[in-house]
């Protein structure tokens, strides 16, 4: 019989401090920084995300997402045997967030370790999920995405730090007799790590070189649409499906440009792609799971239909997971 992996369950978690365009050209404006709804809306399709309070890091995220996604499964966190998250913006250098989400849930004993893919951390982590699951060890997995990208942004750049907020999504996989997750397909390529980077790292008890995001937005932009092509048909090859079986597309939450490009080259319609960017903007490995959660808990996503999730980001890293929901 072969073993697939299904999501049973899912959940997200987004700060409750919200901040408009209007508020983000406020706080750049007293730098002497103009920027406008006008162009944010335009040029990203963002208008609003939420930023952490002092204090509140990725694990809190992701412990109320993976709540959420939990009772959603109809299970505790007793039941889990695998917790893996994606981030870039973990609460320490170490041990890894996953452990510390692990303790917050109030269990142990099961593996937990994070995995860092930046904006694509979701693909990687489920594509994990799936093959420790397929492999027999793994009955149910938590694999949740969790960011507070306010973290790393620099507010003198108004060429990113309108772009990224915060937030978490989390879902339950477990293993089933029935698809699931149908095919999954990651890739990277190093050479372009300057595009997209927080440079600095802690040497000797300081941080050397800047703990700032900076990005060359055309460099990503051009590569993004490029890939999410490639990686979408990819998946939809390895599953012996085309892309008018897609039911949702749900794309990493970038840029609406870039959504709509992808779209428009697998010849789907806009009515057919999960969009959340314009509420929560970047949330690089929660942007995924983000929108996963909202389209289910709004009605649109059911129980039956094909998903397609594919991401793109630093490293340069890209994938998808094609799968039955
Ligand atoms: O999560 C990882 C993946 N990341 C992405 O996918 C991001 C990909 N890139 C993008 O989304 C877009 O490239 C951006 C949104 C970052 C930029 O959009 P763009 O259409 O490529 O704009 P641009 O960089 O070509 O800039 C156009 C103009 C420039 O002014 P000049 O040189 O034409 O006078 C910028 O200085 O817009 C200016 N500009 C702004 N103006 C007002 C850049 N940022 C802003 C701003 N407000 N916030």
């Amino acid at each position: 019989m072969t073993r697939y992996a299904r999501i049973t369950g899912t959940g997200s978690c987004l700060p409750p401090r919200r901040l408009t365009n209007a508020d983000m050209a406020a706080r750049l404006a007293e730098r002497g920084i103009e920027t406008s709804d006008d162009w944010i809306v335009e040029r990203t399709g963002i208008r609003a995300r939420h930023f952490v309070d002092e204090g509140v890091n990725a694990s809190d995220l992701a412990v109320e997402a993976a709540r959420h996604a939990l009772a959603a499964a109809g299970i505790t966190a007793a039941d889990v045997d695998l917790i893996v998250v994606a981030t870039s913006t973990p609460d320490m250098v170490f041990p890894s967030t996953a452990t510390i989400v692990q303790h917050k849930l109030g269990v142990a004993g099961c593996p937990a370790f994070d995995v860092q893919a930046v904006c694509s951390g979701f693909i990687y982590a489920l594509t994990v999920a799936d093959a420790m699951i397929r492999a027999g060890g793994v009955h149910r997995a938590l694999v949740i995405g969790a960011e507070v990208f306010s973290r790393l942004l620099d507010f003198n750049d108004r060429t990113t730090c309108v772009l990224f907020g915060d937030g978490a999504g989390a879902v339950v996989l477990e293993a089933s007799a029935e698809p699931g997750i149908l095919a999954t397909d990651i890739h990277a390529d190093g050479k372009h790590t300057d595009i997209l980077c927080v440079p600095g790292h802690v040497a000797g008890g300081e941080v050397l070189g800047s703990p700032l995001l900076r990005m060359d937005g055309q460099a990503v932009f051009k590569l993004a649409v490029g890939v999410l092509e490639q990686t979408a048909r990819a998946s939809l090859e390895k599953a012996g499906r085309k892309p008018e079986d897609i039911d949702w597309l749900i794309p990493h939450q970038a840029n609406i440009r870039i959504m709509q490009g992808t779209a428009r080259k697998l010849r789907l319609g806009m009515d057919k792609v999960i969009v959340t960017v314009d509420e929560h903007g970047n949330t690089s490995a929660a942007s995924i799971p983000l929108a996963l959660d909202h389209g289910v808990r709004s009605g649109r996503i059911q129980a039956g239909q094909t998903l397609m999730l594919e991401g793109v980001g630093g490293g340069f890293t890209w994938g998808s997971v094609l799968l039955d929901f």
